[in-house]
């Protein structure tokens, strides 16, 4: 079986990340937002390091105005998802992005994304589940709004709430009022930590805002104590490694840390964050991973495993995925 027809399991996939250029540009002329400048010649989008590429997701963010564009979004990027073998996905959505924070205006967004994931379950045999996020740099208060947002909306597609944005503004425990909101409402928790913090970051976010995953954690491998304990509390890593590679969180795909996190014990699962941010794919994670680390079809089958048993979906829609990826294989 070829490497993209593998079936696939993501849980770290950014929605308004995942936008494909030419969608994004199509939004753009038809509301005549002129945002060329975040485009290279290539028609990708151009941007020269991490602060700078948060500035140019927020600006394709503009472009996305409305319920009818998220509906198309969510069409874009499991289309796009589904023909790289992906058949569960779990994304970040970002109230910010939808309307502003405002819960009425969230509602109408996330029914539009709801019914266009119903639309690709049954066309497409992808299945997409939401984890609202708040955004780091825009601050403690916005991200009660967004944890209200995820509160007041959890159900059998909202399943979860995290942080993405500025990993080094600001401290965990800022967020903590946000967290244990979203915790008690029965939500489940993730965070991005050690992507660009150290193994303090990383630490600090385990003890003030207790996600069962973290988004990418790879500098949890300075501090092996540290590696120790993530590996039995069972906490599972979200690791993007053609992301870190492409922002140059770590130099190359030999240097990457996954393998020996995965040696010494911790859950690892596999994921893009942006992909066309980062020209990547889940089949070319799969490649980088097979022709670095030598990793083959039982080392897949693992990682789907960890993957989703570490989804926050419902046992029911794990039950189905999991024969999904059995009749695949
Ligand atoms: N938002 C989108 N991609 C992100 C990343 N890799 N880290 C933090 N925030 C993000
Ligand atoms: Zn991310």
């Amino acid at each position: 079986m070829s490497l993209r027809s593998y079936p696939k399991v993501e849980l770290h996939l950014h929605f308004e990340g995942a936008a494909p250029p030419p969608f994004i540009r199509g939004l753009a002329k038809e509301k005549s937002i002129d945002i060329s400048k975040i485009f290279d010649e290539h028609g990708g989008y151009a941007y020269e390091d991490f602060d700078h590429f948060l500035k140019v997701y927020e600006a394709a963010c503009t472009t996305l105005q409305t319920p009818e564009d998220f509906y198309r979004l969510t069409l874009a990027v499991l289309e796009e998802s589904a023909s790289h073998g992906v058949v569960y996905s779990e994304t970040f959505l970002s109230p910010d992005f939808c309307g502003g924070g405002d819960l009425g205006a969230w509602r109408e967004y996330l029914a539009a994304i709801t019914e266009a994931a119903d639309q690709a379950e049954r066309t497409m045999g992808i299945t997409l589940r939401g984890i609202i996020t708040c955004i780091r740099h825009f601050g403690p208060e916005k991200a009660k709004a967004a944890a209200l947002c995820a509160a007041e909306t959890m159900g059998p597609f909202i399943r979860g709430f995290g942080m993405a944005g500025a990993e080094l503004v600001g401290k965990p425990k800022d967020f903590a009022y946000s967290f244990d909101m979203a915790r008690e409402a029965g939500l489940r928790i993730t965070c991005h930590a050690g992507e660009w913090g150290g193994p303090d970051m990383v630490a600090d976010t385990i003890r003030d805002l207790r996600p069962e995953r973290i988004g990418h954690g790879i500098n949890a491998i300075k501090d092996l104590a540290l590696v120790d304990q993530i590996a039995e509390q069972g906490i599972v890593l979200e690791v993007c490694p053609g992301s870190n590679v492409f922002l140059n969180a770590v130099p190359s795909w030999q240097a990457h840390p996954i393998e020996k996190l995965r040696e010494r014990g911790v859950k690892v699962t596999v994921s893009t964050d942006d992909p066309p941010f980062f020209h990547t794919t889940m089949t070319a994670e799969f490649e980088h991973l097979a022709k670095t680390f030598q990793w083959n079809e039982d080392d897949f089958a693992e990682l789907n495993k960890t993957a989703l048993e570490a989804a926050f979906c419902d046992d029911e829609t794990r039950a189905r995925v999991a024969k999904r990826i059995e009749d695949k294989l």
